[in-house]
Parts: C-alpha cells; structure tokens; sequence
C-alpha cells in the first residue's frame, strides 16, 4: 500500500471509529437504531477526511480537525437519508435504505436527528474561530437543501441548460466539499490566500465528483456501486449525461430521451436503450473529459499553497477519486 493510500485508510478508520461512538443512547429504539445503522453504513468519507487534509494542509493539526470533519460527515448522511426518499432509492452502501427497512417517517425524523447531531459534534472544536466554522456549516446546510430543490425542480422540466446543471450540482453536492476545504483551514487558522486556494480545490473536485456519480449510475458495476444501477434515467433525473444527449441526439435517439427527461417512456429496458444512446452520442466520454478537466482545476488550485504532506495528500485524493468505482 502506498504512503497516501494508508494515511487515508488509517483517517477513514478514525472517523469510522467516532461515528460509532456519536451516538450515546438506544430509545426511542425506533430513532437510534435506524441512525446507528446510517452511520455505520460505510462509505468513503471523503468530507471528513477532506477536512482533516485541508487543515494539514494549511499547517494546522489534522487531529483538531476531527470533530468537525465527523460532524460534515453526519450531515452529509443526513442528506443521503432523505435523498433516498426523494429518489425512491431502495439501496444504499449495498444495503436497504432506511425508508425500505423502516418507513418513511422513520427516515424523515432520523435525518432531522442526525442534523442535531452533527450540530452537537460540530461544537466539540476546540481550535479555530468556532464562530466562523459554525457560519460556514450553517451555509453549507442551507446550500444542501437548496440543491436539492434544483434537483427535483429539474426532474419536472423537459431540458436545462449545462450552465443550471452546473449550478444545481455546485449547491447539491460541491458545497459539502467545498465547505469540508474551508473548514479544514479555519481550523489551521488559515489566512484569506490559503482559504481561497483550499475552498476553490474543494469546489472543483464536488463538481468532478458529482458528473462521476452521474456517469457511474450509468456505467458502474451493481455489486460494486452498492447503489441502484439507471436510477437516474428512470427518474428523469437532468444529469450531466441527459443534459448533453439531449443537445446532442435526433430522430428517434431524441424522441427516447425526451420522453426520458418527461417521465412518459416505457420503463421496458429502457436503461439499457438510454445507455446505448449515451454511448453512441459520446456523453460518457465527454462527462470523462469533464471530471479529467476539474480534476486538473482542482490541482492547480493546490499550487497556489505551500508545499507539504497536507497539500501533497490533497492531490493525491483528487486523483485517487478519479478512478473510483463507487
Ligand atoms: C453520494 O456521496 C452522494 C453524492 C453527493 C453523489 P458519496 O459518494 O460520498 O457517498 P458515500 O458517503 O461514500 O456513501
Ligand atoms: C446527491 O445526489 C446529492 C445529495 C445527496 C445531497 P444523488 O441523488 O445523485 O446522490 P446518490 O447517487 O443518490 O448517492
Ligand atoms: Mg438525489
Ligand atoms: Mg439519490
Ligand atoms: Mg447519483
């Protein structure tokens, strides 16, 4: 195992090892369980280990940086429980989603829960301007909720544009990451150049993160992604690789995919037809080239800041995204 690899195994460990821990009591046994079943669901934690790299490597203790980094964490688990309502997904992480091996009402108050929790952890940081980390968090919650709303405003409509695409998936799904960067230095007490730096890495790599889970939804392997396999394509979900077919595609390729964007296609194979169109169309290959290019944004952000193990980790973990296969 490389140097990288092992730093960000024993990180992932660490955060896996506090989530088991946040959770102190058992009743309402219809709360704690559920919630203790999200958090230790898996998962990259990408977030928390973020935060824990940009504190690093804007010269702080990546240690101080925990707390918060499990605290981005739970919300962003949150945001899964009620995304998997919003999305009538079944599976997640390779199991049942909470509103599947629960209801959903169980799985509306354990996400309002875990917000409160993350809240709780969140003020366990002892280093840094708490006040400013707790704005950021605060905006990061709003961001959330307002990207999701594009979200599901966008599955109504016919097409967008890649420009509302773009915006809707900064909100969604590139603010976490970028607020996991901006906390990372707020703890390390990071002057305004470093925090830029580290706010425009995370930026770019949400966004390359967010068009790989579009292409992946596609292309992944069903065992592997853990997650349903087209799910996008039977909610008409406006998806990087949607919103180009759509500009791209005539004939019958656009009939199908129209009637994809306004939920009235048969749902016969019709995940395997739209993929066929996606690879004859090249949209698999240009959401590619579009991860490559923000990957390479994310990268050059980094030069902007000081050598060291921190920002060298950082680079590496935007590359090591790249070849993710969940
Ligand atoms: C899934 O996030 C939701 C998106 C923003 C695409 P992750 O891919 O980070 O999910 P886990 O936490 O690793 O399961
Ligand atoms: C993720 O979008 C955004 C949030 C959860 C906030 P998706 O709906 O694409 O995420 P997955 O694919 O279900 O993980
Ligand atoms: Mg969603
Ligand atoms: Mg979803
Ligand atoms: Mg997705």
């Amino acid at each position: 195992m490389n140097e990288f690899l092992e730093r960000y195994t024993a990180y992932r460990e660490l955060i896996d090892r506090r989530l088991s821990n946040v959770i102190d009591r058992d009743e309402p046994v219809t709360m704690y369980e559920p919630a203790r079943y999200v958090l230790s669901g898996g998962g990259k934690r990408i977030r928390p280990v973020l935060v824990m790299l940009a504190c690093q490597a804007a010269g702080g203790d990546p240690m101080d940086a925990v707390d918060a980094g499990v605290a981005v964490e739970i919300l962003h688990n949150f945001t899964l429980v009620h995304d998997d309502i919003m999305d009538r997904a079944d599976t997640r992480r390779g199991r049942e989603t909470v509103h599947r091996k629960w209801d959903e009402n169980i799985a509306i108050l354990v996400g309002d829960e875990l917000m409160g929790i993350a809240y709780k952890t969140l003020l366990n940081t002892e280093r840094g301007d708490v006040r400013a980390l707790t704005r950021v968090f605060t905006e990061g919650v709003i961001e959330v909720c307002e990207g999701q709303s594009y979200d599901k405003e966008f599955e109504a409509l016919p097409s967008v544009t890649e420009e509302q695409y773009l915006m809707m998936i900064g909100k969604k799904t590139g603010w976490l990451v970028a607020i996991s960067a901006e906390m990372g230095a707020i703890i390390a007490g990071a002057d305004a150049a470093q925090t830029a730096a580290l706010v425009e890495y995370g930026r770019c790599v949400g966004r390359a993160f967010q068009v790989q889970d579009d292409l992946l939804d596609v292309v992944a392997d069903k065992k592997t992604f853990g997650k349903p396999i087209g799910g996008d394509i039977i909610e008409g979900k406006k998806t990087f690789l949607l919103v180009h077919a759509l500009s791209g595609a005539t004939g019958e390729d656009l009939d199908l995919l129209h009637a994809v964007a306004t939920h009235t296609a048969p749902a016969v194979e019709l995940v395997e037809r739209v993929t066929a169109v996606y690879e004859k169309l090249g949209v698999l290959e240009d959401a590619r080239k579009k991860i490559q290019k923000d990957t390479s944004a994310a990268l050059q952000a980094l030069e902007r800041l000081d050598d060291n193990q921190g920002r060298r980790m950082l680079a590496w973990f935007a590359e090591m995204l790249l070849e993710r296969q969940y």
